[in-house]
């Protein structure tokens, strides 16, 4: 017998749907390569239709999408997109969703609910996604809900470093807004350097979505600086009330950080009118100019999803990633810039 064999090799191809290329393009910028090529539009009655226009076979294949408002679009041209690179025998999937959809809905609160996040992903899976790479899920257990490997990168430092750096010196105390995020906050007092910590009591009505009532602060915030953090911004109702009763109780000024700002209306106007010095967000959605405050800050998720990329490519570790102390300025692996 005379066995053919070839060196065996790897491409890394790029692709991203049409909800925010704009984060797509700079995750393939910094990794050092171009989105690739795609055709992508509705028929009259609202199907979507995608097409590679380059070969995808044998492809370590990355589809970036993020998921603003319509969600269930982009969600249904991920699941298209999946599909087509299945059916063109791309090798490996990895679906980088930086804004997990519909992960608020985890759990039944009541009989007769869906779990509709396990459903996201089982319906990745079932389109042929292998693996999953997202950012700050609204819960961890979510993780166990995609029956493949989950790459769960987190803001905390890119958030936590800007307030620290700005805030140098200040008297801080870190605020949950809720008791579900107080795990959260524990990890941003360590990374600001052991700062107090404080938390709002709050309570929502479960037959009124986006509807929340905060009841009182818990913890030292008289005089002090609060960096209330949370996953989301959606309406901005949890946050402009948290923000409230942070004042209320004392507190002398008020920074809000948070992965994700969905910012449905009226979350802009409540963001405006709640006082808060700073609002520092993530473009793992995008932020569109009308929805900017003059106080907002947005910084960039995507050399960490790059990074994070390049490591699954190169079968290196993204654990890698978190494991640097806050000390060490060293460059991280991946020193692609952006173009000009
Ligand atoms: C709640 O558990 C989440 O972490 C956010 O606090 C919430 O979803 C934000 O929604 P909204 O801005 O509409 O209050």
């Amino acid at each position: 017998m005379n066995p053919i064999s070839i060196p065996s090799r790897k491409n890394l191809q790029v692709f991203s749907g049409r909800a925010y290329p704009e984060l797509a393009e700079e995750i393939a910028t910094y990794l050092g390569t171009t989105l690739t090529p795609q055709s992508a539009y509705e028929f009259a009655n609202g199907e979507i239709f995608v097409r590679f226009e380059e070969s995808v076979r044998g492809a370590d294949a990355f589809v970036i999408q993020s998921c603003p408002a319509p969600i269930n679009t982009w969600v249904m041209e991920t699941l298209i997109m999946i599909d087509a690179l299945k059916r063109a025998s791309a090798d490996r999937i990895t679906v980088v969703l930086p804004f997990y959809p519909y992960a608020r809905q985890d759990k039944k609160h009541r009989g007769r609910e869906p779990i509709s996040g396990r459903l996201i992903s089982d319906l990745l899976r079932a389109a042929g996604a292998h693996r999953l790479m997202t950012v700050d899920l609204h819960t961890d257990q979510i993780q166990g809900f995609f029956d493949g490997p989950v790459d769960h990168l987190f803001a905390q430092r890119l958030l936590a470093d800007h307030v620290a750096t700005k805030y140098a010196g200040q008297d801080i105390t870190v605020v949950a807004p809720d008791s579900g995020r107080v795990r959260v906050a524990e990890r941003w007092a360590d990374r600001l350097g052991g700062t107090p910590l404080a938390f709002i009591h709050k309570t929502r009505d479960p037959l009124q979505p986006n509807t929340v009532v905060t009841n009182r602060v818990v913890g030292d915030v008289e005089g002090r600086l609060c960096v209330l953090v949370d996953d989301m911004i959606d309406t901005g109702g949890t946050i402009a009330k948290a923000t409230a009763k942070l004042f209320e109780a004392g507190a002398s000024d008020v920074v809000i950080a948070a992965t994700h700002g969905v910012l449905s209306d009226p979350a802009t106007q409540r963001l405006a009118e709640c006082g808060a010095g700073e609002i520092v967000l993530t473009n793992t959605l995008p932020i569109p100019p009308e929805r900017m405050l003059p106080n907002t800050t947005v910084l960039s998720i995507g050399p960490l999803v790059a990074q994070a990329i390049h490591e699954v490519f190169k079968d290196g570790s993204v654990t890698s990633l978190f494991n640097q102390d806050k000390d060490d300025e060293s460059e991280p692996a991946l020193t692609t810039v952006p173009a000009e």
